[in-house]
Protein backbone atom coordinates (compact mmCIF):
# COMPACT_ATOMS: atom_id res chain seq x y z
CA UNK A 1 0.00 0.00 0.00
CA UNK A 2 1.31 3.58 -0.77
CA UNK A 3 2.87 5.63 2.02
CA UNK A 4 1.24 8.74 2.14
CA UNK A 5 3.38 11.45 3.90
CA UNK A 6 3.09 15.54 5.00
CA UNK A 7 6.00 17.79 4.98
CA UNK A 8 6.03 21.00 7.85
CA UNK A 9 8.17 24.24 6.81
CA UNK A 10 8.55 27.09 9.21
CA UNK A 11 12.18 28.12 9.51
CA UNK A 12 11.77 31.44 8.02
CA UNK A 13 9.14 33.42 6.96
CA UNK A 14 7.36 31.31 4.82
CA UNK A 15 4.90 28.56 6.41
CA UNK A 16 4.54 25.43 3.89
CA UNK A 17 3.00 21.89 4.29
CA UNK A 18 3.05 19.09 1.45
CA UNK A 19 1.54 16.09 0.71
CA UNK A 20 3.43 13.50 -0.73
CA UNK A 21 2.78 9.72 -2.02
CA UNK A 22 6.33 8.49 -1.69
CA UNK A 23 8.60 10.37 -3.58
CA UNK A 24 5.45 12.26 -5.96
CA UNK A 25 4.37 15.80 -5.03
CA UNK A 26 0.19 15.65 -4.23
CA UNK A 27 0.32 19.11 -3.07
CA UNK A 28 2.55 21.93 -2.05
CA UNK A 29 1.02 25.15 -0.25
CA UNK A 30 2.97 27.74 0.60
CA UNK A 31 1.58 31.03 2.74
CA UNK A 32 3.97 33.62 2.09
CA UNK A 33 4.46 36.15 4.16
CA UNK A 34 3.81 40.26 3.25
CA UNK A 35 4.08 41.76 6.48
CA UNK A 36 8.12 41.86 5.91
CA UNK A 37 8.55 43.71 3.02
CA UNK A 38 8.07 47.39 4.64
CA UNK A 39 10.54 46.12 6.89
CA UNK A 40 13.01 45.39 4.30
CA UNK A 41 13.80 42.04 5.65
CA UNK A 42 12.62 39.09 8.16
CA UNK A 43 11.46 40.39 11.53
CA UNK A 44 11.56 37.32 13.72
CA UNK A 45 8.57 37.64 15.89
CA UNK A 46 6.07 38.78 13.55
CA UNK A 47 7.36 35.67 11.50
CA UNK A 48 6.43 33.14 14.55
CA UNK A 49 2.95 35.38 15.01
CA UNK A 50 1.88 34.75 11.25
CA UNK A 51 3.51 30.97 11.28
CA UNK A 52 0.91 30.56 14.15
CA UNK A 53 -1.87 32.09 12.27
CA UNK A 54 -0.94 29.81 9.05
CA UNK A 55 -0.27 26.58 9.95
CA UNK A 56 -3.89 25.07 10.12
CA UNK A 57 -5.37 26.73 7.24
CA UNK A 58 -1.87 25.70 5.57
CA UNK A 59 -1.95 22.03 6.00
CA UNK A 60 -6.14 21.69 5.75
CA UNK A 61 -5.50 23.23 2.11
CA UNK A 62 -2.31 20.58 1.60
CA UNK A 63 -4.32 17.72 2.63
CA UNK A 64 -7.19 18.69 0.90
CA UNK A 65 -5.18 19.42 -2.62
CA UNK A 66 -3.94 16.16 -2.88
CA UNK A 67 -7.40 14.67 -2.03
CA UNK A 68 -6.41 12.73 0.94
CA UNK A 69 -8.02 12.59 4.50
CA UNK A 70 -5.22 12.68 7.62
CA UNK A 71 -6.22 9.38 8.74
CA UNK A 72 -4.24 8.03 5.51
CA UNK A 73 -0.99 9.60 6.85
CA UNK A 74 1.46 7.18 7.82
CA UNK A 75 4.10 10.04 8.58
CA UNK A 76 4.41 13.56 9.65
CA UNK A 77 7.96 15.40 8.50
CA UNK A 78 9.09 18.56 9.96
CA UNK A 79 12.17 21.32 9.88
CA UNK A 80 13.88 20.93 13.11
CA UNK A 81 16.62 23.63 11.53
CA UNK A 82 18.59 25.19 10.92
CA UNK A 83 16.42 28.65 10.83
CA UNK A 84 14.66 31.33 12.92
CA UNK A 85 13.80 29.47 16.62
CA UNK A 86 10.77 31.02 17.55
CA UNK A 87 9.12 30.26 13.80
CA UNK A 88 10.49 26.59 13.70
CA UNK A 89 9.17 26.41 17.15
CA UNK A 90 5.36 26.54 15.56
CA UNK A 91 6.09 23.72 12.67
CA UNK A 92 8.21 21.60 15.31
CA UNK A 93 5.29 21.76 18.02
CA UNK A 94 2.10 21.16 15.65
CA UNK A 95 4.09 18.12 13.84
CA UNK A 96 4.98 16.23 16.78
CA UNK A 97 0.79 17.17 18.33
CA UNK A 98 -0.70 16.18 14.95
CA UNK A 99 1.60 12.67 14.80
CA UNK A 100 0.65 12.04 18.28
CA UNK A 101 -3.12 12.81 17.90
CA UNK A 102 -2.71 10.35 14.59
CA UNK A 103 -1.14 8.27 16.32
CA UNK A 104 1.62 8.59 13.74
CA UNK A 105 5.68 8.64 13.98
CA UNK A 106 6.95 11.78 13.07
CA UNK A 107 10.52 12.56 11.48
CA UNK A 108 12.84 15.24 11.94
CA UNK A 109 14.49 16.98 8.77
CA UNK A 110 17.30 19.34 8.05
CA UNK A 111 16.33 22.24 5.91
CA UNK A 112 19.50 22.21 4.51
CA UNK A 113 20.02 18.74 3.79
CA UNK A 114 16.26 18.93 2.40
CA UNK A 115 17.08 21.54 -0.20
CA UNK A 116 19.46 18.93 -1.34
CA UNK A 117 17.33 16.37 -1.48
CA UNK A 118 14.37 18.45 -3.49
CA UNK A 119 16.40 16.74 -6.83
CA UNK A 120 14.54 13.70 -5.22
CA UNK A 121 11.21 14.52 -5.41
CA UNK A 122 9.10 13.66 -8.57
CA UNK A 123 6.09 15.22 -10.16
CA UNK A 124 2.82 13.20 -11.15
CA UNK A 125 3.38 14.51 -14.99
CA UNK A 126 6.86 15.09 -15.36
CA UNK A 127 9.61 13.15 -15.15
CA UNK A 128 13.05 14.77 -13.77
CA UNK A 129 16.00 12.28 -13.97
CA UNK A 130 17.87 12.61 -10.14
CA UNK A 131 21.17 12.58 -9.75
CA UNK A 132 23.13 9.58 -8.90
CA UNK A 133 25.56 9.11 -6.52
CA UNK A 134 28.08 10.51 -6.04
CA UNK A 135 27.28 14.61 -7.05
CA UNK A 136 28.22 18.25 -5.61
CA UNK A 137 25.90 20.29 -4.86
CA UNK A 138 25.98 24.22 -4.44
CA UNK A 139 23.42 24.89 -1.78
CA UNK A 140 22.75 28.63 -2.10
CA UNK A 141 19.80 30.42 0.04
CA UNK A 142 19.25 33.65 2.24
CA UNK A 143 20.78 32.28 5.01
CA UNK A 144 23.77 29.61 3.93
CA UNK A 145 26.22 29.20 0.83
CA UNK A 146 27.55 25.70 0.68
CA UNK A 147 29.44 23.18 -1.39
CA UNK A 148 28.26 19.84 -0.62
CA UNK A 149 29.61 16.10 -1.25
CA UNK A 150 26.46 14.06 -1.51
CA UNK A 151 27.78 10.76 -1.08
CA UNK A 152 24.33 9.16 -0.21
CA UNK A 153 20.56 10.42 0.82
CA UNK A 154 22.00 11.33 4.41
CA UNK A 155 25.70 11.06 4.03
CA UNK A 156 26.57 14.51 3.07
CA UNK A 157 29.92 16.61 3.51
CA UNK A 158 30.05 20.46 3.30
CA UNK A 159 33.59 21.17 1.87
CA UNK A 160 32.86 24.68 1.61
CA UNK A 161 31.09 27.37 2.71
CA UNK A 162 31.07 31.01 3.31
CA UNK A 163 32.61 32.67 6.71
CA UNK A 164 29.83 35.58 6.56
CA UNK A 165 27.06 36.50 4.35
CA UNK A 166 25.19 34.48 2.19
CA UNK A 167 24.90 34.50 -1.44
CA UNK A 168 21.10 35.18 -0.65
CA UNK A 169 21.81 37.57 2.00
CA UNK A 170 23.90 39.50 -0.34
CA UNK A 171 21.73 39.54 -3.11
CA UNK A 172 19.25 40.93 -0.20
CA UNK A 173 21.40 43.33 1.46
CA UNK A 174 22.75 44.75 -1.95
CA UNK A 175 19.09 45.12 -3.25
CA UNK A 176 18.20 46.94 -0.10
CA UNK A 177 21.14 49.65 -1.17
CA UNK A 178 19.94 49.97 -4.15
CA UNK A 179 16.32 50.84 -2.56
CA UNK A 180 14.55 47.53 -4.08
CA UNK A 181 12.13 45.85 -1.99
CA UNK A 182 12.60 42.63 -0.12
CA UNK A 183 13.65 40.02 -1.14
CA UNK A 184 15.85 41.18 -3.07
CA UNK A 185 17.36 38.36 -5.06
CA UNK A 186 14.16 38.02 -7.82
CA UNK A 187 14.21 41.83 -8.00
CA UNK A 188 17.87 41.91 -9.36
CA UNK A 189 17.43 38.96 -11.50
CA UNK A 190 14.84 40.60 -13.30
CA UNK A 191 16.75 43.94 -13.45
CA UNK A 192 19.34 42.42 -14.97
CA UNK A 193 17.95 40.79 -18.02
CA UNK A 194 17.74 44.60 -19.61
CA UNK A 195 20.98 45.51 -18.56
CA UNK A 196 24.82 45.19 -19.34
CA UNK A 197 26.75 42.96 -16.65
CA UNK A 198 30.15 44.01 -17.61
CA UNK A 199 29.03 47.83 -16.94
CA UNK A 200 31.09 47.74 -13.87
CA UNK A 201 33.45 45.70 -12.04
CA UNK A 202 33.61 44.83 -8.32
CA UNK A 203 36.39 42.71 -6.54
CA UNK A 204 36.48 39.75 -5.66
CA UNK A 205 37.36 38.19 -2.37
CA UNK A 206 40.44 36.00 -1.85
CA UNK A 207 39.44 33.55 0.71
CA UNK A 208 41.19 30.37 0.92
CA UNK A 209 39.54 26.47 0.01
CA UNK A 210 36.39 26.04 -1.26
CA UNK A 211 35.32 28.44 1.71
CA UNK A 212 33.28 31.67 0.36
CA UNK A 213 32.99 35.34 1.29
CA UNK A 214 30.14 38.33 0.22
CA UNK A 215 30.32 40.76 2.80
CA UNK A 216 33.48 42.43 0.75
CA UNK A 217 31.39 42.58 -2.37
CA UNK A 218 28.33 44.61 -0.21
CA UNK A 219 30.56 46.51 1.26
CA UNK A 220 31.95 48.04 -2.07
CA UNK A 221 28.62 48.16 -3.60
CA UNK A 222 27.67 50.25 -1.01
CA UNK A 223 31.06 52.98 -1.10
CA UNK A 224 30.93 52.55 -4.48
CA UNK A 225 27.11 53.94 -4.72
CA UNK A 226 27.53 56.44 -2.10
CA UNK A 227 30.24 57.94 -4.44
CA UNK A 228 28.57 58.11 -7.53
CA UNK A 229 25.54 59.64 -5.55
CA UNK A 230 27.46 62.48 -4.41
CA UNK A 231 27.69 63.80 -8.35
CA UNK A 232 24.02 62.46 -8.87
CA UNK A 233 21.60 61.27 -6.97
CA UNK A 234 19.73 59.72 -10.11
CA UNK A 235 22.64 57.30 -10.35
CA UNK A 236 21.01 54.07 -8.68
CA UNK A 237 17.60 55.03 -10.77
CA UNK A 238 19.41 55.48 -14.18
CA UNK A 239 22.08 52.69 -13.84
CA UNK A 240 19.07 50.05 -11.83
CA UNK A 241 20.07 47.85 -14.55
CA UNK A 242 23.60 47.67 -15.43
CA UNK A 243 24.30 47.32 -11.50
CA UNK A 244 22.17 44.86 -10.92
CA UNK A 245 23.77 42.84 -14.15
CA UNK A 246 26.81 43.93 -13.07
CA UNK A 247 26.35 42.75 -9.09
CA UNK A 248 24.83 39.12 -10.12
CA UNK A 249 27.55 38.63 -12.62
CA UNK A 250 30.13 39.21 -9.62
CA UNK A 251 28.16 36.75 -7.06
CA UNK A 252 27.79 33.90 -9.97
CA UNK A 253 31.76 34.41 -10.73
CA UNK A 254 32.35 34.29 -7.11
CA UNK A 255 30.05 31.04 -6.37
CA UNK A 256 31.43 29.06 -9.91
CA UNK A 257 34.94 29.77 -9.20
CA UNK A 258 35.24 27.73 -6.16
CA UNK A 259 32.18 25.30 -7.63
CA UNK A 260 34.63 25.02 -10.40
CA UNK A 261 37.73 23.71 -8.24
CA UNK A 262 35.88 21.45 -5.89
CA UNK A 263 34.66 19.64 -9.05
CA UNK A 264 38.33 19.66 -10.34
CA UNK A 265 39.43 18.23 -6.46
CA UNK A 266 37.01 15.87 -6.32
CA UNK A 267 36.65 14.64 -9.86
CA UNK A 268 33.27 14.52 -9.26
CA UNK A 269 31.53 16.05 -12.65
CA UNK A 270 28.09 15.34 -11.39
CA UNK A 271 26.90 18.96 -9.77
CA UNK A 272 23.13 20.33 -8.66
CA UNK A 273 22.44 23.58 -7.52
CA UNK A 274 19.69 23.56 -4.96
CA UNK A 275 17.98 26.50 -2.59
CA UNK A 276 16.38 29.75 -3.13
CA UNK A 277 19.52 31.61 -4.78
CA UNK A 278 19.35 28.45 -7.67
CA UNK A 279 15.88 30.24 -8.82
CA UNK A 280 18.39 32.66 -10.77
CA UNK A 281 18.51 32.83 -14.26
CA UNK A 282 22.34 33.55 -14.35
CA UNK A 283 23.33 30.81 -12.23
CA UNK A 284 21.11 28.17 -14.53
CA UNK A 285 22.39 29.55 -17.27
CA UNK A 286 25.93 29.29 -15.89
CA UNK A 287 25.11 25.53 -15.40
CA UNK A 288 24.16 25.13 -18.90
CA UNK A 289 27.62 26.66 -20.16
CA UNK A 290 29.49 24.53 -18.17
CA UNK A 291 27.62 21.36 -19.30
CA UNK A 292 28.98 21.83 -22.34
CA UNK A 293 32.17 23.46 -21.55
CA UNK A 294 33.54 20.88 -19.09
CA UNK A 295 31.05 18.27 -19.57
CA UNK A 296 29.06 18.15 -16.19
CA UNK A 297 26.10 16.39 -16.03
CA UNK A 298 24.25 19.18 -14.57
CA UNK A 299 20.62 18.89 -11.84
CA UNK A 300 18.61 21.65 -11.81
CA UNK A 301 15.68 21.82 -9.87
CA UNK A 302 12.18 23.13 -10.36
CA UNK A 303 11.35 26.25 -9.25
CA UNK A 304 9.16 25.51 -7.31
CA UNK A 305 11.34 23.16 -5.35
CA UNK A 306 13.86 25.83 -4.93
CA UNK A 307 13.19 28.23 -2.86
CA UNK A 308 11.55 27.20 0.46
CA UNK A 309 8.59 24.71 0.21
CA UNK A 310 7.13 21.71 2.49
CA UNK A 311 7.19 19.12 -0.48
CA UNK A 312 11.58 19.21 0.02
CA UNK A 313 10.59 18.31 3.59
CA UNK A 314 8.28 15.79 2.71
CA UNK A 315 10.93 13.95 0.50
CA UNK A 316 13.89 14.31 2.72
CA UNK A 317 10.81 12.56 5.83
CA UNK A 318 10.07 10.11 3.38
CA UNK A 319 14.03 8.71 2.50
CA UNK A 320 14.45 8.89 6.53
CA UNK A 321 11.15 6.79 7.34
CA UNK A 322 11.93 4.19 4.66
CA UNK A 323 15.47 3.60 6.11
CA UNK A 324 14.05 3.53 9.75
CA UNK A 325 14.58 6.78 11.29
CA UNK A 326 12.38 8.21 13.86
CA UNK A 327 11.77 11.60 15.13
CA UNK A 328 12.00 12.23 19.21
CA UNK A 329 9.73 13.73 21.78
CA UNK A 330 12.54 15.68 23.01
CA UNK A 331 14.66 16.82 20.36
CA UNK A 332 14.18 20.78 20.59
CA UNK A 333 14.43 22.70 17.09
CA UNK A 334 18.11 24.25 16.40
CA UNK A 335 18.81 27.82 14.53
CA UNK A 336 22.48 26.94 13.49
CA UNK A 337 23.60 24.23 10.59
CA UNK A 338 26.39 22.41 12.66
CA UNK A 339 24.05 19.72 14.20
CA UNK A 340 23.67 17.09 11.77
CA UNK A 341 26.15 18.02 8.96
CA UNK A 342 29.56 16.84 9.74
CA UNK A 343 31.48 20.18 8.52
CA UNK A 344 34.81 18.95 7.34
CA UNK A 345 37.04 20.71 5.07
CA UNK A 346 39.09 19.56 2.38
CA UNK A 347 42.02 21.56 1.54
CA UNK A 348 42.57 22.02 -2.35
O1 LIG B 1 15.97 28.91 0.31
P1 LIG B 1 15.27 30.19 0.54
O2 LIG B 1 13.86 30.33 0.04
O3 LIG B 1 15.23 30.53 2.06
C1 LIG B 1 16.28 30.26 2.93
O4 LIG B 1 16.40 29.09 3.34
O5 LIG B 1 17.04 31.21 3.19
O6 LIG B 1 16.18 31.34 -0.09
C2 LIG B 1 15.78 32.68 -0.03
C3 LIG B 1 16.83 33.51 -0.76
C4 LIG B 1 16.61 35.01 -0.60
O7 LIG B 1 17.85 35.59 -0.25
C5 LIG B 1 16.19 35.45 -1.99
O8 LIG B 1 16.57 36.77 -2.32
C6 LIG B 1 16.92 34.44 -2.86
O9 LIG B 1 16.78 33.23 -2.17
N1 LIG B 1 16.36 34.30 -4.21
C7 LIG B 1 17.02 34.68 -5.32
C8 LIG B 1 16.14 34.45 -6.42
N2 LIG B 1 14.97 33.93 -5.91
C9 LIG B 1 15.14 33.84 -4.55
N3 LIG B 1 18.26 35.18 -5.50
C10 LIG B 1 18.64 35.46 -6.76
N4 LIG B 1 17.85 35.28 -7.85
C11 LIG B 1 16.61 34.77 -7.72
N5 LIG B 1 15.83 34.60 -8.80
ZN1 LIG C 1 15.80 27.46 2.51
Amino acid sequence: MSKYVIGIESSCDDTSAAVLRENIVLSNIIAGQEIHRSFGGVVPELASRAHQQNIVPVVHAALQNANIDKKQLSVVAYTRGPGLLGSLLVGVSFAKSFAQALKIPFIEVDHMQAHVLAHFIADANEYQKPPSFPFLCLTVSGGHTQIVVVNDYFSMQIIGQTIDDAAGEAFDKIAKIMGLPYPGGPVIDNLASFGNSNSFVFPKPQVSGFDYSFSGLKTSVLYFIRDRLKNDPEFIEKNKHDLSASVQASIVEILFDKLIKASLHTGINRVAIAGGVSANTAIRNKMVELSDKLGWEIFIPKFQYTTDNAAMIAMAGYLKYISGGVGLLGNAPYSRSSTIFGSQNLTP
